[in-house]
């Protein structure tokens, strides 16, 4: 089967992992910058930047493409599905319809609130500013402020972390709304959650899902959880498929929420085909939904890919099908820690052409996988653009040797104007959210 890959981050450089595991994939890649890892993997490739929808259809065509499936949100929104399907092409990814469950935010709440759908916070979105800071006031200015659309990971802001009380909340949302900051003069108020953040990712074919293990993500840039938000500097997943600090019962409640979400779409007539990730605040009032996205994580990704044992592109087929009822998904007793590479300066200003040296079978001989995300390939070493150079995966028995491994194969990275942030997956950072959750939870 001829599966074309739109995206040429780290997150699908895993994701065209998983299709060359399986029987029978034949690996094609669109992306804008070229990945030297996806590039070595694939049949073909075009190099095209991903919203050109056009384009990429007109390459699925050329190349009698079977199935697509898009790694980033951006060609969703673009309606690279819709088109894609009207040319008789299939994607493992959700239409321009579903991925609204992503693209705006104001909608996917409303969906929540209209389905009366379990782990909802009190929310509002608004285009007057005075309308907008009575909200504010009521809720004591412990709320996230959003844009509406897309912003690349990077648009909300957090009371207690990105600004504190009523006058610095209302800065950011006459900023939201006066520049238009996700694609319209409207800014979404939402009330605080408090407590440990995860995700859960799931395979849907629009009617069932099935979810894959939990993981943790690391958004801010420095190490203690300072700094400014970024794309996700690295995340950890357990053997169990559970979190230190999250029970059974709370992954299946989580799970549960995410199948409502998904049934409410089919009832709204966009049934949503293709992974699909929530994130989740687990709270003292139990679980609450902080956002839907219509893709797989990155990193997040990394953490549940390596780990399927199940036939990837033969889960895709299903879901594009609606047969996933019929298939088990089958992952591997590991736990894994991802360390992103960055260049030195990201999330503020990022040193761009740096070299960085990539011993790839000394990372190889520590068990650990890499996945390149965004470089550019010389001679014998890569190079950083503005972006997140590579991530590297330890997997083993348990967190604490997953870690270990990943920092064994980290000393295989070279470079002198690189950032890791070496917290991620240690136990003292993992004791440290398992306490703040049980400091939440009153015990
Ligand atoms: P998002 O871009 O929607 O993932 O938001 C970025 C980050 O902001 C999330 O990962 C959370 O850490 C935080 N966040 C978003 N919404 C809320 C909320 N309602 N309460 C607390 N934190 C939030
Ligand atoms: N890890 C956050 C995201 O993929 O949106």
């Amino acid at each position: 089967m001829k599966v074309l890959v739109v995206g040429g981050g780290a997150r699908e450089h895993a994701i065209c992992d998983a299709v060359c595991r399986s029987k029978n994939g034949e690996l094609y890649s669109v992306m804008k910058n070229l990945n030297p890892g996806i590039k070595t993997m694939t049949v073909d490739y075009l190099q095209e930047k991903e919203t050109n929808v056009s384009q990429v259809v007109e390459y699925a065509k050329k190349q009698n493409i079977d199935m697509v499936i898009i790694g980033p949100e951006a060609p969703l929104e673009a309606g690279i599905v819709n088109e894609l399907n009207k040319n008789g092409i299939s994607a493992c990814s959700p239409t321009k319809e579903a991925a609204r469950i992503e693209t705006d935010k104001e909608w996917m709440r409303n969906l929540l609130k209209k389905h009366g759908i379990p782990g909802q916070l009190r929310c509002e979105a608004f285009t007057d500013i005075n309308k907008a800071k009575k909200f504010i006031e009521d809720l004591n200015a412990e709320v996230a402020i959003k844009p509406i659309g897309l912003t690349g990971g990077k648009g909300v802001r957090v009371s207690g972390d990105h600004f504190n009380g009523l006058d610095e909340a209302m800065e950011y949302v006459k900023e939201v709304i006066n520049k238009e900051i996700g694609g319209s003069a409207k800014v979404l108020i939402e009330e605080k959650a408090v407590g440990e953040e995860f995700t859960l990712q799931a395979f849907s074919d629009g009617s069932t899902i099935l979810p894959l293990h939990a993981v943790q993500d690391h958004k801010r840039l420095l190490p203690g959880d300072y700094g400014p938000n970024t794309g996700g500097m690295g995340s950890y997943s357990c053997d169990d498929g559970l979190l230190p600090f999250l029970t059974r019962d709370e992954y299946e409640e989580s799970a549960a929420i995410l199948q409502k979400i998904i049934e409410s779409l089919d009832k709204e007539g966009c049934p949503y085909i293709g992974p699909v990730y929530g994130q989740f605040m687990l709270t003292v009032d139990g679980i609450k939904v902080i956002e839907i996205n219509a893709r797989f994580g990155d990193p997040e990704a990394m953490n549940v890919l390596p780990v399927l044992e199940t036939d990837f592109v033969e889960l895709c087929d299903a879901m594009i099908n609606r047969t996933l009822s019929s298939k088990k998904i089958q992952l591997k007793k590991k736990s894994t820690v991802c360390k992103y590479v960055v260049p030195e300066g990201y999330g503020v200003k990022s040193i761009v052409g740096a070299k960085i040296l990539v011993d790839e079978e000394g990372i190889n001989s520590t068990g650990s996988r890499l996945f390149y995300a965004s470089v550019n390939k010389e001679n014998n070493y890569v190079s950083t653009t503005s972006s997140r150079s590579l991530a590297v995966v330890g997997i083993s028995d348990s967190l604490s040797s997953a870690e270990n491994i990943c920092e064994q194969a980290l000393n295989h990275v070279e470079g002198d104007h690189i950032f890791i942030r070496h917290d991620i997956g240690t136990s003292e950072l993992v004791e440290k959210r398992v306490k703040h959750m049980n400091n939440v939870r009153g015990i």
